[in-house]
């Protein structure tokens, strides 16, 4: 083999450890993905692509078989590997806290495994002092401690972009506490930061090049851990701050979305994250701001800030639910057009979606639904199967056909352009409500709408008046 290809183990095929697995092996590493759940094992290794995620099918079609296999024995594939990375669930416990039981019991089984020097990282997003843990566990099952280190090396990958975010990230960061399992790590990620993985002509393209390439940031094991928990805290909290602003907007009659550009213009504060909305949901943001208050009130600390992250963000929700009702005073055998149910448009991903909960709280009104989705109807209809109140339609206008209103709560590429004027025909009344704030209040009007959004005035419909509209 190759001296830079490294032979490495992958534990958990979700998101995180599918995308890490599949990018390992186009950067040239010799990898094994394993699960637990036999089910998908058998879908990865007869070609199947169980997330919908950009790239992901070319990256796996190309390197299955070859630099890539699929199992559910974790033990053979940590005998065999030099690094494992460890790409399991961490869901939210009771109170707050990360359950890292998946993360206990890998640890275990890869303990029973290890036969020759291996680094086990932590790739899951997990508390700081997590590594400690791995280590005792690893130590407690016998291992010596010259046959293994554990660092961690967090994910900044978003849903949706995952691809093309692993191999053309803003950072690297590796936290190990030996040079030993550093040196390793370094290696893995030497196409990356050497850019020599850009000049390739089948490269996956992005901001990245041979010229500029990934940098990498080394740093202390809980340093690392520490990392993801507050970058992904501090996300939610820029969230959470411009729908707080953008509710005083509301209040005193000005747009956030020029608010947020002048704000955002301060190369301190940065343009990015800064979109008003119905808040943030998903598998990260949620979870990982409570687990990281979790960890601030374990060491004694009183980290309130992300309370009222958390509180904004589930008020905006319950807001926008109001909204709709001051537009349509009363919801019973109202029919709603929705447009979006994924948490954030480019993903099938409904986890902690506010789509979902806006629609449940409006079937629970006795209202009925007419939902599209580009990529996520089938996993929602696991959820809320479909019947006589909840329909699930093949576009945006049959969403629309008939409606008293039609929501808007995905930021889906595909919503960004629709037939505005044959939308307008096929509502019941032309009222849309824009949970994303996709669309231009002023072209709404010229199209006859009224258009009602997040922070910015509103568009009323020359048959409506505003004292009829109360919006709140
Ligand atoms: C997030 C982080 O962005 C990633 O860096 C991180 O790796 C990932 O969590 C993780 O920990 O695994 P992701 O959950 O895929 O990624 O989605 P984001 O693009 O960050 O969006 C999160 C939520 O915030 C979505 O519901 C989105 O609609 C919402 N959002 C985002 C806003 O409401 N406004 C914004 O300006 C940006």
């Amino acid at each position: 083999m190759d001296n830079s290809r490294l032979s490495i183990a992958v534990v958990g095929s979700g998101y995180v450890g599918l995308v890490a697995a599949a990018c390992f092996a186009e950067i040239g590493h010799q990898v094994t993905c394993i699960d637990n759940d036999d089910a998908k094992v058998a879908t990865l290794q007869a070609g199947g692509v169980p997330i919908h995620e950009d790239y992901l099918p070319r990256l796996l079609a190309k390197h299955r078989n070859h630099q890539i296999q699929f199992t559910t024995d974790l033990g053979s594939a940590a005998r065999e590997a030099q690094l494992i990375f460890v790409a399991v669930g961490t869901p939210q416990g009771k109170t707050g806290n990360a359950d890292l039981s998946y993360v206990d019991a890998v640890a275990s089984e890869i303990a029973r495994s290890i036969r020759q020097y291996t680094v086990i990282v932590e790739k899951s997003t997990v508390p700081v002092y997590t590594n400690e843990w791995i280590r005792r566990v690893i130590a407690r099952n016998g291992v010596a401690a010259e046959l293994f280190d554990v660092a961690s090396n967090p994910e900044f990958l978003r849903e949706g972009t995952a691809v093309v975010d692993f191999l053309h990230a803003d950072r690297i960061v590796v936290g190990a506490d030996s040079e030993q399992a550093l040196a390793l790590l370094r290696k893995v990620y030497e196409p990356l930061t050497s850019g020599e993985y850009y000049k390739a002509a089948d490269a996956v393209r992005g901001p990245r090049s041979a010229t500029s390439p990934t940098p990498i940031l080394e740093t202390s094991t809980k340093a690392a851990e520490l990392i993801k928990h507050a970058s992904n805290a501090f996300l939610a909290m820029k969230i959470s701050f411009i729908n707080a602003v953008a509710n005083i907007c509301e209040a005193v009659g000005a747009d956030i979305e020029q608010v947020a550009q002048g704000m955002g213009s301060d190369s301190r504060i940065g343009p990015r994250f800064l979109n008003a909305g119905i808040g943030y949901g998903g598998s990260c943001f949620p979870k990982d701001v409570a687990a990281f208050r979790y960890v601030a009130e374990q060491v004694g600390l009183d980290f309130n800030l992300l309370g009222e992250v958390e509180k904004i963000n589930l008020d905006q929700r319950v807001r926008f639910f109001q909204k709709i009702r001051s537009a349509l005073w009363t919801f019973r055998g109202k029919r709603i057009g929705v447009l979006g149910l994924a948490f954030k448009g480019g993903t099938d991903d409904i986890r902690e979606s506010p789509a979902l909960e806006i629609i449940q709280l409006l079937m629970h009104e006795g209202c009925r639904i007419a939902a599209y989705d580009p990529a996520a109807m089938e996993r929602t209809a696991e959820v809320i199967p479909a019947d006589d109140n909840m329909q699930y339609v093949h576009d945006p206008y049959e969403a629309a056909r008939d409606a008293d209103a039609l929501l808007i709560l995905t930021d889906w590429e595909e919503f960004r352009d629709l037939d505005l004027g044959r939308l307008h025909d096929m509502l019941r009344y032309p009222i849309i409500i824009d949970g994303r704030n996709i669309y231009d209040p002023a072209r709404m009007a010229k199209h006859g709408y009224t258009y009602l959004s997040v922070g910015r005035p509103a568009t009323i419909h020359p048959r409506e008046t505003l004292s009829e509209l109360k919006i709140s």
